[in-house]
Formats: C-alpha cells, sequence, structure tokens
C-alpha cells in the first residue's frame, strides 16, 4: 500500500522557508489522490494532521504531535488553447515561479508580475498571492480541492473561491477543510502588460527598456524582490509577516496630519490602506534583533531567522511589534503568516 512512505520523528527544517528546527511525530509525501484516500480511510483526516506546501507562510512553534502530510501532486496540462489564451492545470505541488518561468518561456501572460513567489502552485489561491498589482485571482479559472470530511474531490470556480486581499474560502468559511491538488489559470498569448506598480516602471526605466515584454517584467519584479527581500535559501523568512492594514479615511487624515509623507492606495470612498512596513519602519523596528530573529533591514514587512530561531522567537518578536504600533499608531496590524 501507498502509505509506505510514511516516515516518524521527521525534522521539518527543510520544510518550512523560515528553517526553524522542530520535529513531526509522522511525516508523508503524497503525489498522488489515491495516497489521501487512503489517509482519508486510515482516520488520518480526524486526527492532529497539517497541510504542508512550499511551507513558505508558516511559522512552527512547536513539533507537531500529529501528520504532517506534504502535498506534491506535479505535472502541468494544456486543456485547451485558442490564438487569445491557453487553459493550463497545474499539479499542486509544482513550484510557483518555475510555473512563471514556464509560462513566459512559452510567451504566456499574468503571472509575470508574480515573478520569484516562494512556494507551491497549490498554496497560492489559498491567500491569493499577490504582488506588483496582480494577484493569481485575475488569471484563476478553478482549482480541484480533496474535502476531508468526504474523501472526494470537489471542484472550485473563481466565484466560489470568494478570493480578497491575501485571502480566499479556504482561509475563511473552508478553514482547514480542504486540500488543493489541482489549479487552473487562463494565461493570455496576446498580453495587457501590468506596469503600473511605481517601482515597476522605475525598474524598466532604469534597465533602459521602454516597450517591455513579459520577460522584462519578470526581470524588472525580480530585480526589485531581490534587492528588498531576503532569499529564504539564505535566510530564513515567511515573505510579508504581516497584512498591510486597512484603515478609515478618518484614521488616516489624522495619521497623515501628523505624518505628511505616510505613503497609502486608496481602497474605496472611505478606506486607505497603508504599508505596514512603513509603519514598522517609522515605529523604529527595521533592522532589529530580538533572539535568533530580527525584522530585516531592507524590508521591515519581513521576519527572519538570523541563525537558529525557534518559533517563539519570532513570534514573541511579532507580537512586541504588534503591541508597539497599536501603541504608537493606533493600528492592530494582523499577521499574515500562519502560527502552527
Ligand atoms: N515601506 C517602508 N519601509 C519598509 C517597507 C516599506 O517605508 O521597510 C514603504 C515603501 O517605501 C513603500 C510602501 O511601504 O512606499 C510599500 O512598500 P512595498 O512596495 O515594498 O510593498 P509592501 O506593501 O511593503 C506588498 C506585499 C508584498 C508584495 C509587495 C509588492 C503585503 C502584505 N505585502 O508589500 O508581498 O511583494 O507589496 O506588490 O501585501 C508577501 O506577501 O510575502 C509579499 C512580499
Amino acid at each position: 500500500m501507498s502509505l509506505n512512505n510514511l516516515n516518524t520523528n521527521i525534522s521539518l527544517i527543510d520544510y518550512n522557508t523560515f528553517g526553524i528546527d522542530v520535529y513531526a511525530k509522522e511525516f508523508i509525501v503524497v503525489k498522488e489522490i489515491s495516497q489521501l484516500i487512503e489517509l482519508y480511510n486510515a482516520g488520518y483526516f480526524q486526527k492532529n494532521h497539517l497541510i504542508l506546501g512550499g511551507g513558505s507562510n508558516i511559522l512552527l512553534t512547536n513539533n507537531f504531535d500529529g501528520i504532517v502530510i506534504k502535498i506534491d501532486f506535479s505535472g502541468k496540462l494544456i486543456i485547451s488553447e485558442d490564438e487569445d489564451s491557453v487553459l493550463i492545470e497545474i499539479g499542486a505541488g509544482e513550484n510557483w515561479h518555475e510555473l512563471v518561468l514556464y509560462a513566459i518561456q512559452n510567451q504566456w501572460a499574468g503571472i509575470e508580475n508574480l515573478s520569484l513567489i516562494p512556494g507551491t502552485v497549490g498554496a497560492a489561491p489559498m491567500q491569493n498571492i499577490g504582488a506588483y498589482g496582480v494577484e493569481i485571482k485575475n488569471v484563476f479559472e478553478y482549482l480541484f480541492a480533496f474535502e476531508k470530511e468526504s474523501g472526494q474531490v470537489v471542484k472550485f470556480d473563481l466565484e466560489a473561491c470568494d478570493f480578497g486581499y491575501r485571502s480566499s474560502v479556504f482561509k475563511t468559511v473552508h478553514k482547514d477543510k480542504y486540500i488543493i491538488t489541482r489549479v487552473c489559470l487562463r494565461l493570455k498569448k496576446n498580453p495587457k502588460l501590468n506596469t503600473s506598480y511605481g517601482a515597476i516602471s522605475e525598474t524598466l526605466k532604469a534597465m533602459g527598456i521602454d516597450n517591455p515584454g513579459i520577460k522584462d517584467i519578470s526581470d524588472a519584479v525580480i530585480k526589485i524582490r531581490s534587492s528588498k527581500l531576503p532569499d529564504p535559501n539564505k535566510i530564513g523568512n515567511a515573505g510579508s509577516f504581516f497584512k498591510n492594514p486597512v484603515i478609515s479615511k478618518q484614521q488616516f487624515q489624522k495619521l497623515r496630519d501628523k505624518y505628511p509623507e505616510i505613503p497609502s492606495y486608496e481602497i474605496d470612498q472611505n478606506s486607505i490602506k497603508i504599508p505596514a512596513g512603513w509603519l514598522i519602519e517609522k515605529g523604529g523596528w527595521k533592522g532589529k534583533i530580538y533572539k535568533n530573529s530580527g525584522v530585516h533591514e531592507k524590508q521591515a514587512l519581513v521576519l527572519v531567522n538570523k541563525g537558529n530561531a525557534s518559533g517563539n522567537d519570532v513570534l514573541e518578536l511579532s507580537q512586541k511589534i504588534l503591541n508597539d504600533i497599536k501603541s504608537k499608531f493606533g493600528i492592530q496590524l494582523e499577521r499574515e503568516v500562519n502560527i502552527i
């Protein structure tokens, strides 16, 4: 039977981008639906379990006293294709950035702004990954997910996913109920490029490119990200640790009176999103070290493992930041990373 690759007492250090060294009581890599069904039949989904993709959005604070299920469905399948677009279905375990590069190689547009985001394809819709003016929901068609309660595979279309800023039904009403197995995207052959995000147009200009293609945009995004965000292979981190808060216009105006330089994006008539990174930097946290963790020197939104950090070092640091930003600016930040 295929559960014979189940291991016990495995270190998770290579399975989370923070590089936290905790142990899982049991560990299995799943490559086929039949294995999920076996786990289901053996009652594993009724017991303590943790579903893992690329481990790029979690902070592990304890040894895991249950089974860790690493999702590793592979494959890229073209479902249909015409002059305008291609519909492509991708296994949840595929690496997101490799998919982006594959799309660019084929001249398929739509995800070039999402270059270099760590993690897997299956994790991408969970939190509607986004960067530089684009979110996965802009190219999303449907996904398949294994329902833990019934053992059935269910299809979710765009509407059923109810995507929002760093959010979907898989983080809200269906939290912990499904395992995403395949994701289908519609990529465009005649690209509508999105260079509206300030840093992209500036970087393209600096690169001397005035008529960019999708590869140029991807190169620009890679350049911006690598200059600000730590490479998880070198410095453990999980990207943005906090979400950018949305506040009322009223509250924003008060803040702007005090800090005229505060950056902001209008969400609608009544609400404004402000960069948490700016608040954290203004609060004096950029580059600060706490135990074996720290705030990244180049982007205050990112917490890092300074070497041998425990999950609790990072968690305690994040709590100090939450408290301090609340007392200094009256804003309650929220963590974006899942604490386990
Ligand atoms: N800022 C500071 N200090 C900092 C960081 C940022 O003042 O330490 C200011 C910048 O100067 C700029 C503004 O904040 O005016 C926005 O900064 P940036 O463009 O770096 O974007 P962000 O809002 O900090 C978000 C996403 C990133 C994504 C970028 C680009 C969230 C939580 N984060 O960051 O996503 O790459 O926009 O689109 O929405 C991630 O989710 O892991 C991630 C990296």
